[in-house]
């Protein structure tokens, strides 16, 4: 009998060591020098980057790859967006739906991305959206991890079934608190709404993840709020806010209260660079704000800070391949990321810090973890944000869910090397 089900030899791991990963069923059951081992399959990752799995905490799955339909976003805003999602949710069926989540699903499983938090729209009576998520959830189980928030997208309030289809929506099984605060009528509508979903998830156990301040309103403050019931209802570790852009905005002073408040509350933030780079500052002259929140500030707070993709091919951005690398990339960029530390951590973040975030159980490269991990044609982490390199090997739950054969450019140049591969 073979050692393992399958053997991953020689690759280099995220921290620069070389390690043999040694998998049996969905386990990493050896990790370390299993020379002579015996396997089923083996992956010959010599000389490549072996990680876990990326992760995206933020995303919309009911409506991606609708780009276009019922039309383009002439303005390139978050409130034309939502007009237009809101035309499209009514129209869209519980099918269609489910056949472009699974598209996008296989486009996130060849990039190694094998576990994404989607917010659905629970703001319509009918809830197809959630019908139709909870059916993605269901088929994508064995490969991908797809946790789905309750997303009051028109208000909580503000939509007059705003709060009840919310519950409806738990009840039928998204296990994530959702909302939008700074989408709710007034600046107190909208803090009402902060305290009551962190009281429905306190009342039932889960997580709570808003969208929250997404403007570029400095005195959007939701997040005080948020920070404030996080501790208050005792739900530190379970809560995230993402977005978090008015903190772009905000008064320096201010914000240096602000920040050892939500990293005592234990609350994440998931700021999304690739949306809010081209949503934020749409209204200012220059110069320009870019709308990205204090990444590095709160990072040097002890407050986790992970990396979200948020939308691909949907009323709100034309472009996304469904690569964490992107994300990372833009994010290091906008948030001048750019010392060797920090492009490092951009790679982390978008793998076990975003994990961390979203509660993911048993991610990561160690004996006992859960055997998914991802083959990639780069030296290290800050390469792979460098290149976004080809995922020459996807396993998930123990499977080999996706590969590719390396590709390198073939040069035809007198005198210079044959092929070429942009890794240095
Ligand atoms: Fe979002």
């Amino acid at each position: 009998m073979a050692d393992f089900d399958l053997l991953v030899k020689g690759g280099t791991l995220p921290d620069g060591s070389h390690a043999d990963i040694g998998i049996r069923g969905d386990r990493i059951t050896a990790i370390g020098a299993l020379a002579g081992a015996q396997a089923g399959t083996v992956i010959d990752a010599a000389g490549d980057l072996v990680t876990a799995p990326f992760v995206d905490p933020h995303f919309h799955l009911d409506a991606t790859l609708s780009y276009g339909v019922p039309r383009i976003n002439a303005s390139g805003t978050l409130i034309e967006g939502i007009a237009l999602w809101g035309e499209l949710r009514e129209t869209a069926t519980v099918d269609e739906m489910v056949a472009r989540a699974l598209t996008y699903c296989d486009w996130a499983v060849s990039m190694g991305l094998l576990a994404i938090r989607s917010h659905v729209d629970t703001t319509p009576d009918h809830l197809n959206t959630v019908t139709a998520m909870l059916e993605v959830q269901r088929i994508v189980k064995p490969y991908l991890d797809l946790q789905l928030v309750a997303f009051p997208q028109d208000g909580l309030y503000r939509s007059p079934t705003g709060r009840a289809n919310l519950i409806r929506a738990l009840d039928m099984g998204v296990n994530v608190v959702g909302g939008i605060p700074h989408f709710e009528r007034t600046m107190e509508a909208g803090r009402d709404s902060v305290r009551d979903l962190c009281e429905i998830a306190a009342d039932r156990g889960l997580p709570v993840d808003l969208h929250c301040d997404e403007t570029d309103d400095p005195l959007s403050r939701h997040i005080e709020t948020l920070a404030f019931e996080a501790q208050r209802l005792g739900l530190q570790g379970r809560v995230a806010g993402s977005h978090l852009t008015s903190m772009h905005s905000m008064d320096t002073y201010y914000v240096s209260k602000l920040l050892p408040l939500i990293a005592e509350a234990g609350v994440a933030a998931i700021p999304n660079p690739l949306i809010n780079i081209t949503l934020q500052g749409r209204h200012d002259g220059y110069p320009k704000r870019r709308g990205l929140t204090r990444v590095k500030e709160m990072q040097a707070q002890g407050i986790t800070v992970g990396w979200g993709q948020d939308c691909v091919r949907d009323p709100w951005y034309a472009l996304g391949t469904g690569d964490m690398l992107d994300v990372a990339f833009m994010g290091l960029h906008v948030a001048q990321m750019t010392s060797p530390e920090d492009m490092r951590r951009c790679f982390d973040m978008v793998t076990v810090e975003n994990a961390r975030i979203i509660g993911l159980a048993d991610h990561g490269l160690h004996q006992g973890a859960t055997a998914s991990l991802v083959v990639l044609d780069a030296g290290d982490p800050i390469e792979a944000v460098r290149l976004r390199p080809d995922r020459l090997a996807v396993v998930s739950k123990g499977r080999v869910v996706s590969q590719k054969a390396r590709n390198d450019a073939r040069l035809a140049l007198d005198g210079r090397p044959a092929t070429v591969r942009r890794r240095h």
